[in-house]
Order: C-alpha cells, then structure tokens, then sequence
C-alpha cells in the first residue's frame, strides 16, 4: 500500500426494518455481531488505530463491544443518513492523508480480498472515489450506478428516487467506496439533504465530484453475496446462512468429516483438528477448539469448550465452558455447564450433569447423576443416582472424592464433604461425615424383615 489508508465504518443507525430495540449491528449472524465482522474485515487494509467506527443507537453497547479491539469511536447523536454520518469523522480525520475507505456496519460478509483489491485500484487510479458494485437479479431497495460511456459512474439513484429506467439498471450501490481523502473532506459538505426523506445521502457525493470536474470509478464483484446488507431479519437469517456454508467448507476441505452439513451451526472462530466428525444438528459455538478424532453427536451443543484429541461427545448432550481430555466420552443427554475439567478417558453417562466439578482420569459417572462444586480422583466410580447436596440454601460447598473410591448408587452427598481413596460408600447413604481412606460407610437405616406379616395382613381381610 503506497499511501496511509483510514478506514470509516458507519454503524450509528437503528435499523428501523429489523422492526427491533436492539441497534442493527448488535444482531448477530455466523456467531458474532455484524459490526464485529466488518471490523474483523477492515482489518486487511488498516491497523485498528486508523479505523474509527461512527456510533448513535446504543453507542454505549456499541462502544463496550469494539473497545477492546482498538478501534477510534466518533458520535452522531442524530442520524441525517449516511453522508451525515460521515462528516461526524471530519474534524479527526481532514488532516490526515491518503485514503478514506468506508464501510457500512450492516455489511458483514465483505470479504478481506475484495477490501484490498479496492484499495490497490484506487491507488492506481486518476479517479477521486472507486465504489464497489455487483449485478443483482433482484436489486430492490438498493441504491443504483448510473454509468457514464467510458465506464465510470455518474451518479448513484437511490432506490427510492429511481425512474423506471435506473429502476432497471442491474449494478447496485455496495455502499462499500475508497476515497482520496483530500476531495472527500473538502466536498463531503456540499451534500445537501434534497430529497423526501431530508437525509444527507453520501451517494450524492458523486454528482458533486462530476460538477467539480473529478471522475468516480466502479470495481465489479462476482460474487454479490458479499455485499449483502442487512436490513430486515429475513436478510440476517440469509446471511447467517451464508457464514455457517463458508465455515463448514473451510472446515471440510481441512479434513472434518460433517455429516449433513446444512443443518449444523459452526461459529466462525472455532476450530476442529482432522478425521473429527461432527453429527447432524450439532451446534459447536463461541471460542471452542476441538482437538483431532473427535466425534461430536447428533443435536450436541458444545460452546466455549476446549476438547483434545479422540474425545466423544455422543448425542443430545451439552456442554459449556469446559475442558476435556483426550478419550473422555461424555453422554447421550449429559450436561455440562460451568468450568468442568473432565480427565483423560472418563466416562459422562445418560443424565449426569456436571458443574464446576474436576473429574480424574477414568473416573465414572455412568447415569443419573449431579456433581456440582465437587472433585473427584482417578478411577472413581459414581453410581447411578448420586448427588452432592452442594447448596444449603446461602452458600455453596466442596465435595472432595480420593481415588479409586467407589460411590454406591443413590447416595446423597451433603457438602463440605471429604471422602478419602479407595472408601467405599453404600448404595442409599445420606453423608454428613468426612470418610477416611479405604473405609466403608454406611449412612442409612438397617433393613428389618418381619417375618410373616404380609401373609397376616391378607388373612385379616
Ligand atoms: C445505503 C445506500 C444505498 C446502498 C445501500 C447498500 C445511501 C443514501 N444509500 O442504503 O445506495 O445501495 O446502503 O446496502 O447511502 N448509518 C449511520 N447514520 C445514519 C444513517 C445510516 O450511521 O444517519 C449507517 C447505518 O447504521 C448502516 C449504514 O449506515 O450501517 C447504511 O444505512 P442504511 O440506512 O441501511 O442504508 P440503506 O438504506 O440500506
Ligand atoms: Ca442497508
């Protein structure tokens, strides 16, 4: 890149048609926010220091969103449209040179090779502006290019403002253009808001170039999916459509086996090693890695969750925010929620649900279980039916198993609670007590068998 290049990315609107209290670009497609991605985008042609992000609906939120990312902020308390907007940036960024590339934040699928290429042909060009286009089958709504004979671009017609000709015109208005900086912060206020609305229209700004004597040039791109801007929660759904085929591609051609691939959910962030095979339905979302020869089963929702190598995750189960190791195979229909480590080759059965628990290597909770705020040693095996009572009502408490212990079936676990290696405890027990190492405890009632009763009871009848 020869020149300094700042990027302005236009995301103050509410979005009227997402008919929504929540700001357009806070909704959320191919598992991250609109605005997140087009940030991620401008990535490829500025460092974020030189993009600034004009906010307006819920800038707060916008704000707290993309201040980590390093991005520059500037306000437009009301929104006039979309050449408005952009004088919100001029007292910041006039002095600065070269070019100004601006994006709008309802935009996301704006690829960053197609940002580049945009960068690279206004750096070749005489032009003041290149704006990028694309042919649409249906262009409804959308504003429309009208070419001058040697190609370059007259004017842009909103959809609005269209006569039945330009309604015609097949190349639309991405709303995507790079601009030298110069000309654009010394004629960006000549828009006026002429036109029913009373918005400031920054399409104007070609016309205003055309009178100034500077030409606009256009850059087509194949592949118009990457410009689709959202406006109506139909067209979210579209996009988010979109993201989850690239992602289970890419994830494809790295060798993940994907079995009916339509109707698994893969955020863009996660990742998955080779010869994994992820199951129909299957959500896998957030910042999840999952190692290699993995399985994740049918209708399985894993988020936030780090899994080697060859863990199994069988159908119908969910888990979140938790660590498992390699071998572990958890479910059908467990839960995990909360800060879970799970040890190498242990063993989560049908209805087990785990909360902030350690479990060992080759530890087993086979069925029916819940193991909250609890560690629990290698090799230990928790029988069907057991709880750790980790919650009197104010606070919560510790259940602490050893190793090689074995926790008979039903057993009511009443924390804080330690119980040591190799311990026994029988099937039924209310625990109360700390159980020493390698000791049996019992905590219930003797069976009594009161011979003949039953044949007694019928005679009286
Ligand atoms: C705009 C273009 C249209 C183009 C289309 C592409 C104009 C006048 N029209 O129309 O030619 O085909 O995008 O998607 O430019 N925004 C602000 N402040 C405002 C108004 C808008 O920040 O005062 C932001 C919005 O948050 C949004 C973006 O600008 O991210 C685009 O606004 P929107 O109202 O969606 O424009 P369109 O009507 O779609
Ligand atoms: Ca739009």
């Amino acid at each position: 890149m020869t020149s300094q290049t700042n990027v302005v990315i236009l995301a103050a609107g509410l979005g009227t048609r997402m008919k929504s209290k929540r700001a357009k670009v806070l909704h959320r497609a191919g598992g991250m926010t609109l605005i997140e991605h087009v940030v991620h985008a401008a990535g490829a042609i500025a460092p974020a220091g030189n993009a600034t992000v004009v906010v307006g609906h819920q800038s707060d939120r916008v704000r707290a969103l993309l201040a980590p990312s390093g991005v520059r902020f500037a306000d437009q308390t009301e929104q006039k449209g979309t050449g408005h907007a952009l004088l919100a940036c001029r007292a910041s960024l006039a002095s600065e040179p070269g070019l100004v590339v601006v994006l709008y934040g309802d935009c996301p699928l704006l690829s960053p090779a197609t940002l580049t290429e945009l960068v690279r042909r206004q750096s070749a060009a005489d032009a003041a502006a290149t704006v990028i286009t694309t042919r649409l089958n249906d262009p409804t709504g959308y504003g429309r290019i009208v070419f001058g004979e040697q190609g370059d671009v007259r004017a842009i017609v909103e959809h609005k403002a269209a006569t039945p000709a330009q309604l015609a015109i097949p190349f639309i208005n991405s709303g995507i253009y790079c601009f030298r900086a110069d000309l654009l912060w010394k004629h960006l206020v000549e828009i006026r808001p002429g036109n029913p609305a009373h918005e400031y229209y920054l399409s104007d700004i070609v016309e205003i170039f055309g009178r100034a004597g500077y030409t606009v040039a256009a850059m087509e791109v194949e592949n118009s999916a990457e410009l689709l801007g959202i406006n109506t929660r139909v067209e979210l759904a579209a996009v988010d459509k979109i993201f989850r085929e690239r992602k289970v591609q890419e994830l494809m051609l790295a060798g993940v086996t994907i079995e009916k691939p339509e109707t698994v959910t893969i955020d863009s962030c996660v990742r998955i090693g080779e010869d994994s095979i992820v199951g129909p339905f299957a959500q896998i979302l957030g910042r999840t890695e999952i190692g290699e020869d993995c399985r994740i089963g049918a209708c399985s929702i894993v988020e936030n969750s780090t899994l080697a190598s060859g863990v199994e995750i069988a159908p119908l189960t969910s888990v979140l925010d938790s660590h498992i190791e390699t071998g572990a195979v958890i479910g059908p229909f467990a839960r995990l929620r909360l800060g879970n480590r799970v040890g190498k080759n242990a063993r989560i059965g049908n209805f087990v649900e785990l909360k902030n628990t350690r479990l060992g290597a080759g530890a087993k909770a086979n069925h029916l279980a819940y193991l909250g705020d609890s560690g629990i040693g290698d090799h230990t095996n928790i029988g069907a039916g057991t709880i750790t009572c980790n919650y009197d009502g104010v606070s919560k408490h510790k259940t602490q198993i050893g190793k090689d212990a074995f926790v008979g079936s039903n057993s009511t676990l009443v924390a804080p609670l330690e119980i040591g290696d190799g311990s026994y405890i029988g099937a039924g027990s209310v625990i109360t007590h700390h159980v020493p190492s390698d000791a049996l405890a019992l905590g219930r009632s003797r069976q009594v068998n009161k011979e003949g009763w039953a044949a007694k009871r019928k005679k009286k009848k």
